[in-house]
């Protein structure tokens, strides 16, 4: 059994974070909130604590984790070749859901890089893993803290539900507040290169570090090996439909009902009234679709939906971070001009 910790993610209790240090500092397994998502956290100094993580995870070893840092000064002790740039960057966003692929230091645990030469670094916001970070006194090595493969955990009771047992312990600090996963920034290349884009958006990272490139390619997907895995979907399939009419997304939902109970989740309110219709109603705009979307996926697969309808939102902004969860959630992405699919 895991055990879970409750703690106030304003003042958290000192004794717990402790008890949380001395767990990481032995090379132990810890869960713990962040602004994004909830984080599964090992020693990022420690291989046999951070093969653990790949371990309880099922995670396919050529994936490379995030270190977490509390502090400025931490960052020196796994990253080199940090240059006017990413200083601007860290000024301008940190704490905060930022990651910038460095140079990678020795005393970083290889497992972390999955023999990259760089390391994913980031500074969270979330008071309870600043101080865990800063009471375990190393790197933090973590990966969103669910089953590979599986829609990340924004609430503790998630990451039990994928992590029992596995793991020695969740600290609970509520719901996280972005809800999806940081922004993957490489510094390492000229011009730098967005390997997942995330709550800090293209034009951000344009104002502060100039030109910017971003993409999907062969290239991003070299680079960030995570990108080419299945990501973030539920046990039913998923079928994503461009922001659309409310009657094509109606006729759609109509279609699917023919052939078992369908989740939807969207921000049209749907006129459907069958019990096999399992409808989850967002508002129209990225910051609602990030906080709840992967709770959808989860809620929706506990009801054993047979397919999960979901609606798009606009791709500017912080909408493409959402759309690329959702694009890679999907199993068929459908849009009025390609024609829908019928099932
Ligand atoms: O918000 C977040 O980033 C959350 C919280 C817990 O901090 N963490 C997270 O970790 O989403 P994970 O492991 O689920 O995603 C890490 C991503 C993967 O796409 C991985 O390939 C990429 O970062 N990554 C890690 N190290 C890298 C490196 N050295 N070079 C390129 N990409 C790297
Ligand atoms: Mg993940």
């Amino acid at each position: 059994m895991t055990q879970v910790i409750q703690l106030d993610p304003e003042s958290p209790q000192p004794e717990s974070i402790e008890q949380a240090a001395s767990i990481i500092r032995d090379g132990g397994l810890v869960a713990f909130p962040t602004e994004t998502v909830y984080g599964l956290g090992a020693d990022a100094t420690n291989e046999l604590a951070v093969s653990r993580i790949f371990q309880a995870k099922d995670r396919p070893a050529d994936n490379p984790v995030i270190v977490h840092v509390s502090s400025r000064e931490m960052l020196d002790r796994v990253a080199d070749g940090v240059g006017p740039k990413a200083e601007r960057l860290i000024q301008e966003f940190w704490p905060g859901p930022l990651t910038l692929v460095l140079e990678r230091k020795k005393e970083v645990a290889p497992a972390v890089s999955a023999g990259l030469t760089t390391v994913a670094v980031r500074m969270p916001e979330n008071r309870i893993a600043l101080e865990l970070i800063r009471a375990a006194d190393t790197p933090i090595a973590a990966p969103s803290a669910n089953v590979s493969g599986k829609p990340s955990p924004t609430t503790a009771a998630h990451v039990l539900e994928d992590l029992d047992g596995r793991i020695d312990l969740i600290l609970d600090g509520g719901a996280t507040n972005i809800g999806i996963e940081s922004t993957v920034f490489d510094i390492t290349s000229d011009p730098p290169m967005i390997l997942r884009p995330g709550w800090i958006t293209r034009e951000m990272l344009i104002e502060i570090a100039g030109p910017v490139s971003c993409d999907a390619s062969s290239e991003g997907m070299r680079r960030s090996p995570g990108t080419m895995h299945r990501h973030y979907s539920p046990r039913a399939p998923v079928i994503l439909i461009a922001a659309d009419s409310p009657e094509s997304i109606e006729q759609v939902c109509r279609d699917r009902l023919k052939t078992g109970a369908v989740g939807f989740i969207g921000h049209t309110r749907v006129n459907i009234e069958n019990v096999n219709f399992k409808p989850v109603i967002l508002h129209d705009s990225a910051a609602d679709y990030a906080l709840w979307i992967y709770s959808a996926l989860r809620k929706l697969d506990k009801q054993q939906v047979s397919i999960i309808v979901v609606e798009g939102i606009s791709d500017a902004e912080e909408g493409a971070a959402v759309m690329d969860r959702l694009r890679r959630a999907a199993s068929e992405v459908a849009s009025a001009e390609e024609g829908y699919p019928r099932g």
